[in-house]
């Protein structure tokens, strides 16, 4: 049995590194008045590569930071860390854990009218198959085909978004899409939103973007509501961030993440 934090309680919000703050902006814009606390695990990123094993115990180990900074919920903004861990985590938490893989399936189940839908993401996020397992649950008639897309991470966090290598990579992995008639692409990894335009570019206006993230920060808020833990200030939410390593090049890959700049951050130890 959960217990209902109090309702001024943060929301934990956490990611490999940095990427997550494309989830934590749109928890921030669909949720204002709540506070929330961001860990990024900067020194030991990226997760897409690792082994499941060891994203499940460092995503416990986060878990278990967040609930020591009484939070009432515990959002994994990472999508190679919802597609492993999300059990495991469930199990040590004492309140409600959120990932992004059910709330980005069921978005695009709801958008695609010809039943075939595209997904990319991580090395880890694909062979997981938590998308794929995840759309199947709620539908089984749909097709599923999969991409990893490893430079996608390194061009969003470089600033190379709008550039001819960027849409030359693009090309390279998301051609064979077309192919395959999907009118929908889940955008299965936090890095991916930020080269939306260079996607559309290549894919054409006709298949519908998915936001993994922004899907799952509006089931944070339905949770919440659900639970009555909504906060109910009427000041904007006080916005914290932890980091495990200063990254370099940090302040401007933040700020280009999260559309504007960051102040309250702290290096921390798990
Ligand atoms: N945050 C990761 C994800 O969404 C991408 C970066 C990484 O591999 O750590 O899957």
């Amino acid at each position: 049995m959960k217990k209902n934090k109090s309702p001024r309680s943060p929301v934990g919000v956490f990611d490999s590194g940095i990427g997550g703050l494309t989830v934590a902006k749109s928890l921030f814009e669909i949720l204002p008045n709540e506070n929330i606390i961001y860990l990024g695990d900067t020194a030991r990123l990226p997760y897409g590569t690792k082994s499941k094993e060891t994203v499940i115990r460092y995503s416990v180990e986060i878990t278990k930071f967040l609930l020591n900074k009484n939070v009432k919920m515990v959002v994994v903004a990472c999508n190679t860390a919802s597609s492993v861990a999300l059990q495991y985590l469930r199990k040590v938490s004492s309140v409600p854990v959120v990932g992004v893989i059910k709330p980005g399936s069921r978005a695009a189940i709801a958008l695609t009218k010809n039943c075939n839908i595209g997904v990319i993401g991580t090395l880890g996020t694909i062979q997981s198959f938590a998308y794929k397992t995840q759309i199947h649950k709620y539908e089984r008639d749909m097709n599923v085909f999969s991409k990893a897309c490893s430079l996608f991470v390194q061009l969003a966090e470089d600033g190379w978004t709008d550039n001819k290598i960027a849409e030359l990579i693009a090309e390279e992995y998301l051609n064979e899409f077309k192919k395959l008639k999907i009118d929908t692409l889940i955008l299965g990894c936090t890095h991916y939103p930020i080269l939306k335009n260079t996607i559309t570019k290549v894919l054409g206006k006709k298949i519908q973007l998915i936001d993994s993230g922004e899907e799952a920060a509006k089931e944070v808020k339905r949770l919440l509501e659900q639970h009555h833990i909504l906060n109910p200030q009427k000041r904007p939410g006080r916005h914290k961030f932890y980091v495990t390593d200063f990254q370099k090049k940090f302040k401007e890959i933040s700020e280009r993440f999260l559309g504007q700049p960051i102040h309250d951050v702290k290096k921390v130890k798990l």
